[in-house]
């Protein structure tokens, strides 16, 4: 096999830096030890997320030149609207601000008090809305998907079992839709196969239930399906994710991932009724139903993001990129989620940390820890991430504890990547002698963004 490149060369730098070592140490202590709350100036490799930190096509910044500002009616929303109904299908779109704007939306229209809504694997923000909705959110998705070790190729499929179970324990009227996630963020960047999404869709068909689609990371679930999945390995990756979209009824997306943007996301329904409510929603929350809280730039550089999202070259250097670092870390016997994720590569912080008890939180920790170490910016996704139960109280202490090394689209090199496996290296070595954090301030919602921790 000859060495392949990244399909693009670069036209524009932005200039990074590494402060030092005491300046780090003072820079996390006053961010309380959470990631988030560092200033990005004082970040050298910034893996926190891959949510709008892609970098954009000279087509897109074209784009961006093509805005039509108009309050009602911009050109570049009817641009997005093509490109959503071709790329993906579904008939009815209303832009968003981003990802949780469309979630806040779907949940408010379908759920009621007392409902319950199945789906592979919770995310933060979508479970958030479903609860705010009156809902409970239940995990039906395998159970590999929660053993980091196991090397299931779908970890994101749904167990069958489990969701026909709770429709026969709930009744099919207290299940508003079943929420399924392409490349599960929580798993570890896991995909589903289209085999299970036939039959998830089969099953749902049975109870007349819905799918909604959080599509935040389609193309890249599309990928392994075309890697992975026997009947796929030469189908076009567009054709399989328009073929994941067709069974389902409608998607939230996540723009500032998948598609290449630095903000964005819409609500996409095939129901013209739903659509027509939501259509009413937005207005109230987010914006016309024109824009949706974006400007027309956006909306135009968006359009032209979904065309390249597909694009073979593209997501074939983007996950590529992303197996490149995971295999690096595997050669170095770090414990990491196996098989390697599609946007991340998730340390496996219970195994690196293992003196360190769940209260103790080694995720936190250990992206503390690393930020210390060169600089590198990481992300809990651990008991801190999956905050607490709303009845009990409590937290909720999930099997995976885990932290993510995210990779934006088309930002870092190859080089990038073997400074961040030798830092990863560098703390791994030093692993025994890392103590946890405990909490200090903790926010009512979404505590990860913005809790601070101090030494234990
Ligand atoms: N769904 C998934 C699977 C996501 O990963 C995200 C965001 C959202 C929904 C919410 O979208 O941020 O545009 O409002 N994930 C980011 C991350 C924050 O870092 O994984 P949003």
């Amino acid at each position: 096999d000859r060495s392949w490149a990244e399909p693009y060369k670069i036209k524009m730098v932005e200039p990074v830096q590494m402060i030092s070592r005491e300046e780090r140490e003072r820079a996390i202590e006053e961010a309380g030890y959470n990631t988030f709350l560092l200033r990005s100036r004082d970040v050298y490799i910034d893996l926190l997320t891959d949510s709008g930190t892609s970098a954009m096509s000279d087509r897109q910044w074209a784009g961006m030149m093509m805005g039509d500002e108009a309050y009602a009616g911009s050109e570049n929303f009817y641009h997005l609207e093509e490109a959503i109904q071709k790329y993906y299908g579904y008939e009815h779109i209303v832009p968003t601000h981003q990802g949780r704007g469309a979630e806040h939306m779907i949940s408010q229209l379908m759920i009621d008090e007392g409902d319950f809504v199945p789906g592979n694997m919770y995310f933060t923000t979508t479970k958030l809305h479903q609860e705010l909705a009156g809902g409970t959110f239940v995990d039906v998705i395998i159970d590999e998907a929660h053993d980091p070790e196991n090397e299931h190729p779908f970890k994101a499929n749904v167990d069958l079992n489990k969701l026909e179970d709770l429709i026969k324990e709930k009744g099919a009227e207290k299940i508003p839709y079943v929420s399924i996630a392409t490349s599960v963020n929580m798993a570890g960047g896991q995909p589903i196969s289209m085999d299970n999404l036939k039959k998830v869709r089969e099953l749902t068909n049975k109870y007349d239930i819905p799918i909604i689609h959080d599509m935040t990371r389609v193309a890249e679930n599309a990928y392994f399906i075309k890697q992975r999945e026997e009947g796929y390995e030469d189908t076009p990756v567009k054709e399989i994710v328009r073929e994941i979209c067709s069974l389902t009824d409608g998607a939230t997306m996540s723009a500032k991932k998948d598609a290449l943007v630095n903000i964005g996301g819409f609500l996409a329904l095939d129901d013209e009724e739903l659509f027509k409510k939501a259509q009413n929603m937005v207005v109230v929350y987010e914006g016309l139903h024109t824009y949706g809280g974006m400007a027309g730039r956006d909306m135009e550089a968006l359009a032209i993001g979904i065309t390249e999202s597909v694009d073979e070259d593209h997501i074939r250097a983007r996950v590529g990129q992303v197996q490149y670092l995971g295999e690096k870390l595997i050669d170095m016997g770090v414990p990491v989620v196996r098989p390697i994720g599609s946007h991340g590569v998730f340390l496996n912080a219970k195994k690196i940390l293992p003196h360190l008890s769940q209260d103790e939180l080694p995720a936190q920790t250990l992206a503390a820890e690393l930020y210390l170490d060169a600089g590198i910016r990481s992300m809990e996704r651990g008991v801190v991430s999956a905050g607490r139960n709303p009845e009990t109280g409590e937290h909720n202490y999930p099997d995976l504890e885990l932290v993510r090394l995210t990779i934006p689209r088309r930002v870092y090199t190859q080089a990038h990547m073997d400074v961040v496996a030798e830092s990863v290296e560098a703390v791994y070595q030093q692993r025994e002698d890392i103590t946890g954090l405990a909490f200090d301030y903790e926010p009512e919602y979404l505590r990860f963004f913005q809790s601070r921790f101090k030494k234990r």
